[in-house]
C-alpha cells in the first residue's frame, strides 16, 4: 500500500462545481452532495473514481438516474463508476456519525460542537468525491442543524442566506467565490461567540474578521486578532498580496491533531494557537499564536489560491508558508538581534527534531518519492527544511530577487494546482539563475556536511578556504551527489572586527560574502587579508547543513565576543558548550571525576553581565544544547551519562555564576502591565533563566525567590516559570505544595492544565510509575490531543533519563499508549511512535528492549496504517 509520486496520473473527470446540504445530527448526519464533472481531455480513463471512508452509501444518481449497485464498484475506500459520459452530474447521498469520530479527521463533535477537518484526506469521510488536490471546484454549502445547540454555522466564503426551518432548526448557506481543493473544505455548527472588526486594506475594501471561541474565552481573542491584523498588512506590503474575501474568520477548538487548518476563509485552529490573555498564557504561547496565526493567514495565498498537484508536493505550500511566519514574525520585532533571536529558534528547532528526522529510519526527501500515509508526513522535514529551502533562494537571490520570484510565480500559477519544480522554475526564470542543481534539495534526503579548512599566507596576504561536502546514505537512497549550498562567510581580525573582502577577485559590498558550494570541494581565495583572521562560517545559518571546522577554543571564544553576525556568535558559545558536554559525558560513562575549565565559565560570565547586549540573545547564548541535541552528536547514546553530563555543568555554572545571576534576574523584572513584545519577553526569559540556575542547587534564599516570583507572579509566564524552578529545585515538598496551588487556581482552564501535566513529565524526578499514577488524575483523559502530548508525549520526548530506563520500563509504557491511541487516533499515535526513530544508537541492552517494544506494537491486530507505516520504517532501517 506504499503511494508512489512517479506514479501519478491527472484526474479522470474534473469537477466545477460541489453544491453540499447536511442536515447535522450527532449521531447520525445526512450529507447530500451533488457535483458537476466533466471528462478531463488529458486523461485517457473514462471512470469516475471518487473516494470515501467511514461513511454509509444512501444513494448514487448520475444525470437523474438512480445507479443500481451493479453500475459501480464500492469497496471500502472508493466508488467507481466506469464508462461515464463526458459530462456528468452526479447525486450522491451519506450518512455518517460525528460523535463517534475520534480520529478528528472529517466531521467530528468536540464539546458537543462540530467541527472538519480535511487535509489532508478527510474530506472522503464526509462524502464520496475525487478527493485529491489537483481536483478543484466551486462549493455552496446548506448547513442545517438544532438553533439552540447550534446558533452558528459557518463554512468557506460568503454568508448568502440564514433563516428559520421552523421546527427547532435553522439553516445557513455559504457560498465560497474561488475554486479550491476538497482538503480546503470546512464547516462548523456550533454554540460560540465572537470577537469581531471591521478592517480595511490597503485597496480600500472593508473586510468582516470574527475570532470565534466559547463564551468563556472571549477575554483570551484579543491577540488572535492582532495577529490576524498584523498578517494581513504584512502580506500586502512584503509580497504585494490581499486579502481576497469580505470575510476572514478563526474558530478555535479544543480537540485538534495538529496547530491549525488554513481552510478558506474559515480557519479552524487548535485552542493552543489562539487563546491567550497575560493570567493563562505564556511569553512563547503568545509568539505561537503570531506564527501560526500569520501561517495559516499566508497560505491562503501560498496554499489556497496556489495549491499542490498532489501530496507529494506539500512542501510547495507548507516549506514556504512556514518561511513566510517566520519572516513574518522577525518583521515583527523588526530589530537586528530580534530577527537574529528569531533564526537561532529556527536553528534550534532543526537541531532538535529535523536533523535526527533527517539520519533516522523516517528520513525523507523535502519532497518524498513515497509514503504508505500523508499524515505521517506532516514533518519538520517537510515544514522546516522545506522552509529552509526556501530561505536559501533568498540568500541566493536577495530580498528583492525573490520578491520577483514569488511575483512571477502567481502570475504564472495563480488558481493551479503545481509542483515543487514549478515554484523553483519561477526563482530561476524571474532571476536568471540556473538552479537546476538546486533541485538536489527536493530529491535528496539528509543532512549534509560541509568540512571547512583554511590557509593564512602571511606573504601573499590570501586567506585560503577549501570547503567539501559530503551527505550521508539514508533509507533507499545510499549516495547522494553534491548540493547546490550558499555558505555565508565572514573574517574577523584581531579585534574582533570584520574584515574587508574580495574573494576571488571580486570585492564584497558588506561584510559577509555568500561562497556558492555547488562541486564535492571547492577552493574559494581572499585577497588582501592583512592578519590571520577568524572565520565565521555560515552565518545567519545560511544552509541547512552541519559545519565542520577545527577551530581552536581561543578562536571561538573570540567569535562568541565579536562576531558581528548574532548567530555565529550564539553557536561559538554552542560549540565550546558541545565540546565540553561530550568530554564530561565520556568522563562519566568512565567513572571518572567530572571537571569544567575557567575559561567557559568566564566566557559565560562575560557574556552574562554585558548589558549591551538583548536580554533575549543573552539568554539563548546561555542555554546549554539539550540532551537530545548531545545525543546526536554520538554514535552509542548513554541517555544518562548525557544527563549527568549536562547537570553538572549547569551545576557549576551556577555555582561560579551566583552573583551575576542573582544580579541579572533583579535587572531583568518587568514591572507593571504585562506585554508580550520582544524587549519584555527577553527579559522574562533571562531573568528565568537565571532564576533556573539559582535553583540548581538552592539554598533557603533561592527557593524564597522563587517561592516569592511564584506566589506574586502577574502573569502565566513568570508563574510557570518560577513553578519549573521548584520542581526541579530537589524541594519535593515545596513543589509538591506549588503544583497543587496551581492546579487549583487553573483546574478549569484546559491549556494551563495541558502546562501542568507537562511541567511533572518532563522532571527528571518523575518516573514511569508517576507518569502512571498521574494518567489516573481525573483530567487526564488520551481522547485529546492536546492533554495526551502534555502527559505522554512530554514524558517519552523530554525525559529522556527517565524514560530510557535499564529495565525497558519506558518502552513497555510507551507500546502501551501507542496501542491505546491507534484505537482512538492514528494520528496522533502514529506521532508517538516516531520517539523511538533512533532507537538504534542507543546501548545494545537498551536497543533490545526497544526492539521487543516496536515489534510488540508492529505486531498488534488492525494497526492503523499510521503506525504501521512508522514502526515498520523503524524495525528495517
Ligand atoms: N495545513 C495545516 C498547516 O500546516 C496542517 C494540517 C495538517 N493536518 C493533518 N491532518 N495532517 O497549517
Ligand atoms: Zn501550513
Amino acid at each position: 500500500q506504499t503511494i508512489y509520486r512517479k506514479d501519478y496520473t491527472p484526474p479522470s473527470f474534473l469537477v466545477d462545481s460541489v453544491e453540499l446540504g447536511f442536515d447535522l445530527d450527532p449521531a447520525r448526519t445526512i450529507v447530500a452532495s451533488r457535483i458537476r464533472m466533466r471528462h478531463n481531455p488529458a486523461s485517457s480513463s473514462r471512470s469516475i473514481e471518487l473516494h470515501g471512508e467511514h461513511i454509509e452509501l444512501v444513494q448514487v444518481r448520475l444525470n437523474g438516474k438512480v445507479l443500481k449497485p451493479s453500475q459501480y464498484k464500492l469497496t471500502a475506500s472508493t466508488l467507481t463508476i466506469p464508462k461515464a459520459p463526458d459530462e456528468v452530474e452526479l447525486d450522491i447521498e451519506t450518512i455518517l456519525a460525528p460523535q463517534d469520530n475520534t480520529s478528528l479527521s472529517g466531521l467530528y463533535v468536540s464539546n458537543h460542537n462540530f467541527f472538519t477537518q480535511c487535509e489532508a484526506e478527510g474530506f472522503r469521510r464526509i462524502t464520496f468525491f475525487p478527493d485529491r488536490p489537483d481536483v478543484m471546484a466551486r462549493y455552496t454549502v446548506m448547513l442545517r442543524a438544532d438553533k439552540a445547540k447550534y446558533p452558528v454555522l459557518l463554512s468557506n466564503g460568503n454568508l448568502i442566506e440564514e433563516g428559520d426551518l421552523g421546527d427547532g432548526r435553522h439553516y445557513a448557506k455559504w457560498e465560497d467565490p474561488f475554486k479550491k481543493p476538497s482538503y480546503l473544505f470546512a464547516l462548523v455548527a456550533a454554540k460560540l461567540v465572537c470577537q469581531e472588526e471591521h478592517f480595511k486594506l490597503a485597496d480600500g475594501r472593508t473586510v468582516l474578521l470574527q475570532v470565534w471561541v466559547e463564551e468563556g474565552n472571549l477575554d483570551k481573542t484579543d491577540y488572535a486578532m492582532q495577529s490576524l491584523k498584523n498578517s494581513i498588512r504584512w502580506d500586502e506590503e512584503r509580497f504585494g498580496l490581499e486579502l481576497d474575501l469580505d470575510r476572514f474568520m478563526i474558530v478555535a477548538v479544543g480537540d485538534f491533531n495538529m496547530g491549525a487548518m488554513e481552510n478558506k476563509g474559515l480557519n479552524i485552529f487548535n485552542t493552543k494557537y489562539v487563546l491567550a490573555n497575560p493570567r493563562v498564557a505564556t511569553d512563547v504561547d503568545y509568539a505561537g499564536i503570531e506564527a501560526v496565526v500569520g501561517h495559516e493567514y499566508f497560505h491562503n495565498w501560498t496554499g489556497n489560491r496556489v495549491t499542490c498537484r498532489d501530496w507529494f508536493q506539500l512542501s510547495l505550500k507548507e516549506g514556504l508558508t512556514v518561511f513566510r511566519d517566520q519572516e513574518f514574525s522577525a518583521d515583527m520585532i523588526g530589530t537586528d538581534t530580534g530577527r537574529a533571536v528569531t533564526r537561532i529558534d529556527q536553528v534550534r528547532t532543526l537541531r532538535q527534531a529535523q536533523f535526527p528526522e533527517d539520519a533516522g529510519p523516517m528520513a525523507h526527501p523535502v519532497r518524498p518519492d513515497s509514503f504508505v500515509e500523508i499524515n505521517n508526513f506532516y514533518t519538520v522535514t517537510i515544514y522546516e527544511k522545506g522552509a529552509e529551502v526556501v530561505r536559501m533562494y533568498q540568500t541566493l537571490v536577495g530580498r528583492e530577487g525573490f520578491r520577483k520570484g514569488m511575483d512571477l510565480y502567481f502570475a504564472r500559477h495563480d488558481e493551479q494546482a503545481v509542483q515543487c519544480d514549478d515554484f523553483r522554475a519561477a526563482m530561476a526564470d524571474a532571476n536568471d539563475r540556473d538552479f537546476q542543481q538546486f533541485e538536489r534539495w527536493y530529491s535528496q534526503a539528509g543532512t549534509p556536511v560541509v568540512k571547512a579548512a583554511s590557509q593564512y599566507d602571511a606573504a601573499a596576504q590570501t586567506f585560503t578556504l577549501t570547503l567539501s561536502q559530503s551527505c550521508p546514505a539514508t533509507p533507499g537512497q545510499p549516495q547522494k551527489l553534491p548540493f547546490h549550498i550558499p555558505v555565508t562567510v565572514g573574517l574577523l581580525g584581531a579585534d574582533g572586527c570584520d574584515l574587508s573582502l574580495i574573494v576571488d577577485g571580486v570585492a564584497a559590498e558588506t561584510n559577509s560574502v555568500v561562497l556558492e558550494l555547488t562541486q564535492a570541494e571547492q577552493t574559494f581565495v581572499f585577497a588582501q587579508v592583512k592578519e590571520a583572521p577568524v572565520p565565521s562560517l555560515l552565518r545567519d545559518f545560511s544552509a541547512p547543513v552541519v559545519l565542520q571546522y577545527d577551530y581552536s577554543d581561543a578562536q571561538l571564544l573570540h567569535l562568541f565576543r565579536h562576531d558581528s553576525d548574532p548567530v555565529n556568535r550564539w553557536e561559538a558559545g554552542q560549540r565550546l558548550a558541545m565540546a565540553r558536554l561530550l568530554k564530561l559525558t565520556a568522563a562519566h560513562a568512565a567513572g571518572e571525576t567530572l571537571s569544567l575549565d575557567d575559561t567557559f565559565i568566564e566566557a559565560q560570565r562575560a557574556l552574562l553581565a554585558d548589558d549591551t547586549l538583548d536580554a533575549a540573545f543573552r539568554e539563548l547564548a546561555l542555554i546549554l544544547p539539550s540532551e537530545t541535541i548531545i545525543a546526536e552528536q554520538l554514535a552509542q547514546v548513554d541517555p544518562h551519562a548525557i544527563h549527568a553530563a549536562r547537570q553538572f555543568m549547569r551545576r557549576t555554572i551556577a555555582e561560579a555564576l551566583k552573583p551575576e545571576l542573582l544580579a541579572q534576574y533583579h535587572a531583568n523584572l518587568t514591572p507593571g502591565d504585562y506585554s508580550p513584545d520582544a524587549l519584555s519577553a527577553g527579559k522574562r526569559a533571562l531573568k528565568n533563566l537565571a532564576l533556573a540556575y539559582l535553583l540548581v542547587a538552592p539554598g533557603k534564599e533561592e527557593l524564597a525567590l522563587a517561592q516569592q516570583q511564584f506566589d506574586s507572579a502577574g502573569n502565566m509566564t513568570d508563574r510557570a516559570a518560577a513553578l519549573v524552578a521548584l520542581i526541579h529545585s530537589g524541594d519535593e515538598a515545596a513543589a509538591q505544595a506549588a503544583l497543587a496551588d496551581f492546579y487549583r487556581d487553573f483546574s478549569g482552564e484546559a491549556l494551563v492544565v495541558d502546562k501542568w501535566f507537562a511541567m511533572q513529565a518532563a522532571a527528571p524526578t518523575t518516573d514511569v510509575a508517576a507518569v502512571r499514577q498521574l494518567m489516573t488524575h481525573p483530567a487526564f483523559t488520551l481522547k485529546n490531543p492536546n492533554r495526551a502530548r502534555s502527559l505522554i508525549f512530554s514524558f517519552a520526548n523530554g525525559n529522556p533519563s527517565q524514560f530510557h530506563t535499564q529495565d525497558g520500563s519506558g518502552y513497555a509504557f510507551w507500546a502501551e499508549q501507542v496501542i491505546a491511541l491507534d484505537a482512538l487516533n492514528p494520528q496522533v499515535a502514529a506521532r508517538l511512535a516516531r520517539s523511538m526513530d533512533r532507537w538504534r544508537r542507543y546501548a545494545p541492552a537498551l536497543q533490545e528492549h526497544m526492539r521487543r517494544a516496536l515489534e510488540r506494537v508492529a505486531a498488534k491486530k488492525n494497526l492503523s496504517n499510521d503506525v504501521m507505516e512508522v514502526v515498520s520504517k523503524a524495525l528495517s532501517n
